[in-house]
Parts: C-alpha cells; structure tokens; sequence
C-alpha cells in the first residue's frame, strides 16, 4: 500500500514537471516571435490594443494611459500604424485604408506623446511646483556655429517655457556663440570642444561628451537633460510632456515603415546589430534625453559599444544613431515622441501630423559637411 502510494506521488511529479518543461520550451520559443504580451503585465489589455488598432473608422478614448501618460483630451486622427511597429504593414500601402486611431502607448506601455495625448494645464500644475532644471546639450562645430542664433532664439519662445533651463553648447569655437537675449532663469554655457576634421569623427564623440560633461558637471546643475541637434529649430511649444526617465523620438523618416526596413546596423559584427526580428521604432539621433542619470548611462554605454566597434575597425550604418537605436532596444524609453518633436522640413506636413514642433532647417548637408 505504501509503495504504491509512493509510486503514484512520483509518477505525479514526473508528470508535473514534464508538463511544466514543455510549457517553459513553448513559451521560450513563442516569446522572441511575439513579444508584446511579453511586457503587458495584464494580458487582457492585449485583445484590447488589437481591437483598437483594427477599428478603422470609429473614433474611441484613449482609455488606455497608464505610468507617465496623462489624461487623453477629445480623440484623435492619427493613425496607429503611423507608429505602429510593423507587423503586417505595408509602407507603400493606400492612406485610406489605414485606421484612423492614434496609437498612444508602446507594447512596453510607454506614452507616445503627441498633440492631444495630453493635458497643458495639468502638466503646468505638476511641473511647475518641483522647479526643476532642464538642461539641454547642442553640438555647434564648424560651420554649424551658424546654427545656434535660430536654433537659441527659437528654444526661447518655444522650449519649456515658464522652467529653468540651462543650455549646454559644444563648440570649438566659443567666439562664435551669439549674445541670444535669455528669459529669467535661463543660462547658457559654451564649452570648447576639439574640432575635428571630418564631421564624421565629430558625431561619433557626441556620446562621449554627452556622458563625461554629466559626470562633470550637468549631473548637479540640471535635473532632466535633452541632446539635441542643432540644425533644427523649435516651431510650437515644446513643454513638460516630454520629461520622462528614458525619451526618444521617432524618426521622421520611418514613423511608417516596417521594422524589416529600419535603418539598423545589420552585420553581425557590430555592436549595434540589429536582427530582423527585433526593434520597435526606429528613432532619430537628434533627440534624445530623459533624467540626467539616466541620460549618463545612456550615453556611456552607447559610447563604449562605439569604442568597441572602432577597436574592430568598423564603423556603423548610421554611426552614433544605429549605436542608438540598438541601446533603446534593451533599454526600453519610458517615453516616446511622436515626429512631432523631430520632423525635417523637407518632407510635405502630412494631415495626420497637427503640429510640428521641432524640425529640420532645410539645409545643404553636403556643403556643410565638406
Ligand atoms: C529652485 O532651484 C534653484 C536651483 O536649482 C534654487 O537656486 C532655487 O532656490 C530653487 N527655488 C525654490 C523656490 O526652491
């Protein structure tokens, strides 16, 4: 009697641990080909999400904002497969077949911010009282010092406004920064840099910079801190919704292309590798930014997988911004831009984009490159 009862215990174990196996092997396969459910901690919001990205033409609240996200105000006619990350979407594909719902949250459950997502006067009353420091880090070498008078004067009426903010510019030649009129409690510090011949060189030390200059120094002065490009100008109010732990922003080129035809490093040996079954967005190197401390670890381990990459003799597809791209992909923003906050004004305003905030001088790169 007692051995059959033993017998019976262990063959009930063998058989829960069996089943127990097959299910982890199962799951392990299945995780790297679907992973969204993978980061949803309530799996009934995924039949939710698919819903709402399949009903084209009904208009819905934004019901789901979760972490960072702030209430939705009125609806929204962006479409979610603007910047929606791929799976079964075609980029030439008619616009009219496309959903009309914004798609206001990643499959990490990060808010995407875009016009509409969020509420101004909340935010105002949030941020303001913390009297935070926001600092921002520009790269004006050469001849893109001529950048930094529309690139100043634009942040000033535009860039968090209202909040201390204290401009960091990179420059090798100090003499060139104009005396821009600045609001109350907002600095400016010019720091020499080391020019270097080719602009290449220049953009791959950004990350660098960036990390020592918040060892430094910015790590005590500011307390979120965005990078940003300085051939750009600020076109509409640029405010607190942007602040979050980790921000990128996605690229005004790809907001609508499958992943498989992301931009991504694809040789191996690179670090910034990118396989064809991974990436979420595919975001431009112009802005990025978040917590200070956040931003430092950003920017260091960006900067040695571009050291590693120079020790093997090999340079990136898109240098620092496939670097980039690949460090957002293990290190999930906890906010996104949409394209509103980095568009390029060569590219037509199309009618799903309300409002351009940050965009592209349309330049001649190739003679600033020179
Ligand atoms: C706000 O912060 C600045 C510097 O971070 C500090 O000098 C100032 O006293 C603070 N103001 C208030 C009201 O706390």
């Amino acid at each position: 009697m007692h051995r059959r009862r033993l017998a019976l215990g262990l063959g009930f174990c063998l058989l829960a641990g069996t089943s127990l196996s097959v299910l982890w092997v199962y799951l392990e396969n299945w995780l790297p080909v679907s992973y969204v459910p993978y980061y949803l901690p309530c799996p009934e919001i995924l039949p939710m999400m698919m819903a709402l990205s399949c009903l084209c033409h009904q208009q819905h609240e934004a019901a789901l904002q979760e972490g960072e996200a702030t209430p939705a105000r009125g609806h929204s006619t962006l479409s979610p497969s603007c910047w929606s990350t791929g799976e079964g979407l075609s980029a030439h594909g008619p616009p009219a077949a496309r959903p009309t719902q914004l798609l206001t949250l990643t499959p990490w459950l990060a808010p995407i911010v875009s016009e509409g997502t969020f509420n101004p006067e909340l935010l105002q009353h949030i941020y303001q009282p913390l009297n935070l420091t926001i600092g921002v880090t520009v790269f004006a070498v050469g001849k893109y010092t001529h950048f930094i008078q529309s690139f100043l004067e634009s942040a000033e009426e535009f860039f968090m406004r209202g909040y201390r903010v204290h401009y960091y510019i990179f420059t090798d030649n100090p003499a060139a920064v104009p005396g821009v009129p600045l609001g109350p409690h907002r600095l400016l510090s010019s720091i020499p840099i080391q020019g270097h011949s080719h602009w290449e060189e220049t953009s791959m030390r950004r990350m660098e910079t960036i990390s020592q200059h918040i060892a430094k120094r910015a790590h005590r002065e500011v307390d979120y801190l965005f990078c940003l490009d300085v051939d750009m100008v600020f076109r509409n109010p640029w405010g607190p919704e942007t602040l979050g732990d980790l921000v990128a922003a996605i690229h005004p080129s790809y907001y609508a292309v499958p992943r498989q035809q992301f931009p991504y490093e694809r040789r191996r040996v690179s670090t910034a590798f990118v396989a064809d079954s991974e990436g979420d967005f595919y975001y431009g190197g112009a802005v990025f930014g978040g917590q200070v401390a956040r931003v430092y670890e950003f920017t260091r381990g960006c900067h040695m997988a571009i050291l590693a990459d120079k020790a093997n003799g090999i340079m990136a597809a898109w240098r620092e911004e496939s670097h980039l791209n690949r460090h957002f992909i293990s290190n999930k923003p906890s906010k996104v831009l949409s394209p509103e906050y980095l568009w390029d004004d060569r590219k037509p305003q199309p009618p799903s984009l309300k409002l351009i905030r940050f965009s592209t001088l349309d330049k001649d790169i190739s003679c600033l490159r020179s």
